[in-house]
């Protein structure tokens, strides 16, 4: 059986950095509008709750929820609105709000599904973006950090439920065999 190793990419306190910064630019740019706050669930938990909370703006927050990755990590195929948004996001400013952006699969479903309802404006922000993943181009207007083609875990992020808590991101590497 193998385990997995954790490996440091970026510590809390760069992360909480990065969001207070984060939070600057998003609560300028939209400076007197009113912004609906759409997170995807489950791993924009942790991310959402400190952003939210370092914006200067009128918001409101509600979440969706997509599958499109099983325990393994690679996308089980194509993606599924399996909790629907609450709210009328018609004439309204949306932001996104992701942990990660891998291929953009599961991003671009969701955009299309949200254009669909006539928004004003639809931006998206995440925490991380592995841009060398990609396969379906897909705008990220606020990015907190790069991230290679590495599995990350942490500060909600998991790997089969597991590490979400952790409050740092990490590269979870599997172990060597003895
Ligand atoms: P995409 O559709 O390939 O862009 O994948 C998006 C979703 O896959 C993210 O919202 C995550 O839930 C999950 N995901 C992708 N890469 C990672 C990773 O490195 N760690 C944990 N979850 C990931």
């Amino acid at each position: 059986m193998t385990q997995e190793r954790l490996q440091l990419l970026f510590p809390p306190e760069q992360i909480a950095q990065r969001i207070r910064e984060l939070g600057e630019l998003i609560s300028t740019d939209y400076s007197g509008r009113q912004v609906a706050v759409v997170g995807v669930l489950k791993c924009c938990f942790v991310f959402l709750a400190d952003l939210i909370r370092g914006l200067d703006l009128d918001v409101t927050i509600d979440f969706v929820q997509i599958e499109s990755y099983g325990a393994l990590r690679e996308p089980t195929g194509p993606c599924t609105l399996v909790k629907e948004l609450g709210i009328d996001i018609t004439g309204r400013d949306v932001l996104v709000i992701e942990d990660i952006v891998d291929t953009g699969a599961t991003l671009a479903h969701l955009l299309s599904e949200l254009r669909a309802r006539s928004p004003e404006s639809i931006r998206v922000c995440a925490l991380l973006n592995k841009q060398a993943r990609r396969r379906v181009a897909v705008a990220v207007d606020y990015v907190g950090f790069e991230v290679d083609d590495v599995f990350v875990v942490g500060c909600g992020l998991d790997f089969s439920e597991r590490y979400r808590a952790l409050p740092g991101i990490y590269a979870l590497l599997p172990d060597e065999p003895a």
